[in-house]
């Protein structure tokens, strides 16, 4: 376990001599200098680089609230506590614009000290781990969205298999959003008792940030992060496509991936989610309506000006004779069936009931290979998909739609 380094900077031997006793017996703290004015605070930070510098405000030189200023600039993984004898208001705001952490008013006891130490180190640790996966993560975050005209063909049993297939055996940062509002079930394919839903953003979603969002999510034990569906189908009228777009770019602060499963019907909050994705699984099966829908939505999206390579084609339950052949499937629908699914009722119908992913009780199945092929699909693009602009082609697209209908 390392030891937090700490720094002490005051003009007073006593008080410095005091500090050194008290943290002398604390085994998870070590001095690493002191200093008795500002500018030999600054030389001593930048020599030693300690976790904690414990700042008096008024030395001689170059007083404390100065010295923080450059160290915090300089230096910005050292956290400052300042100490004063005064405990004003404006002390305090100077010192926090001044870039510290936090205030000791003097005299303060040992437990104040050290409570007061191993709290902005906490902190300050949390505070890195975070940038590092934010960094990581940086603008790569990439929106797939399970999308099929049709209802029951796989949607939920592929997003919630996929999230956790890429959480797991990817080691991503998942999040998985129940767009179905009205009968979203991907809680019950989780076994989640979700407390908070989608629908307690709708009244928040204009001060939406990484933060509250989190609030809303509920973890499985993999680490994925789901939104969950709001709990009464009434309640999904009051979801707004703003509400959407904004939880949508506020999950990316923190996900590299964001799993999107959907309604099957085409209207203003499943096209805000295709919009903005990186990419489509569009679902299919093998019988002619669901192949008809399928040709339709192709087209649509191709209306909408969705980039050819957004769209991934997966045929589910697609074993034993079909009576219709995967070529003639092909050519039907212009285009390649990137992966299909088998048909295997044995594995993914207990799955579902009983609300275990089959990637993580059946990892050898063909299903959850495919799974996995799937989740190699979107982590070894190197191709950049645009993504569409929803707010700028909404009307357009909504006459489109009108006119088809
Ligand atoms: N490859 C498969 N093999 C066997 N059964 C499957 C397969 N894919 C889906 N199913 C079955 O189909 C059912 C419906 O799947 P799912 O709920 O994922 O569909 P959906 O498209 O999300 O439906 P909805 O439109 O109602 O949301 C599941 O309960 C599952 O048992
Ligand atoms: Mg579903």
């Amino acid at each position: 376990m390392p030891k937090i380094e700490v720094l002490i900077a005051d003009d007073g031997a006593q008080t410095r001599e005091n500090i050194r006793k008290i943290l002398s017996l604390e085994d998870n703290i070590i001095i690493v200098g002191e200093s008795s004015n500002g500018q030999e605070t600054v030389k001593a930070a930048v020599e030693t680089k300690p976790d904690v510098i414990l700042m008096d405000v008024n030395m001689p030189v170059m007083n404390g609230i100065q010295a923080t200023e450059i160290i915090t600039l300089d230096l910005p993984e050292t956290v400052v506590i300042i100490m004063s004898a005064e405990g004003d208001q404006e002390y305090l705001r100077k010192a926090m614009i001044a870039g510290a952490r936090d205030f000791l008013v003097k005299p303060f006891t040992s437990d104040a000290l050290i409570t007061a130490i191993n709290r902005v180190y906490e902190r300050e640790k949390k505070r890195q781990i975070q940038e590092a996966t934010l960094s990581k993560i940086g603008r790569k975050s990439k929106v797939i969205s399970i999308y099929s005209p049709h209802d029951g063909v796989g949607k939920s049993m592929i997003a919630t298999n996929l999230a956790v297939c890429l959480a797991k055996d990817f080691d991503q940062r998942v999040a998985l959003v129940d767009l179905n509002l009205q009968f979203g079930d991907i809680d019950l394919m989780l076994n989640l008792t979700p407390e908070r839903t989608l629908a307690g953003l709708i009244s928040r979603y204009k001060e939406l940030d990484a933060d509250l969002m989190e609030q809303f999510l509920t973890e499985h034990k993999t680490g994925i992060k789901v939104l969950a569906a709001p709990p009464k189908p009434e309640y999904a009228e009051t979801v707004t496509v703003y509400c959407v777009e904004r939880v949508l770019e506020t999950l990316k602060n923190n996900y590299s991936l964001i799993i999107v499963d959907t309604s099957s019907v085409l209207q203003d909050i499943t096209l805000a989610a295709l919009d903005v994705s990186n990419y489509i699984f569009l679902i299919t099966t093998f019988d002619l309506p669901s192949l008809r829908n399928a040709k339709l939505c192709l087209e649509v999206m191709d209306a909408l000006h969705y980039p050819r390579e957004k769209i991934k084609l997966i045929m589910n339950r697609a074993s034993g004779d079909m009576g219709i052949k995967m070529d003639d499937v092909s050519s039907f629908l212009d285009r390649e069936i990137d992966i299909a699914i088998p048909s295997e009722g044995r594995i993914v119908v207990p799955s579902v009931n009983q609300g275990k992913p089959f990637i993580l009780t059946d990892p050898q199945s063909d299903v959850s290979e495919c799974i996995r092929r799937m989740a190699r699909t979107i982590l070894d693009a190197d191709e950049e998909i645009e993504i569409n602009e929803h707010n700028v082609l909404s009307k357009i697209k909504r006459a489109f739609l009108r006119r088809r209908a």
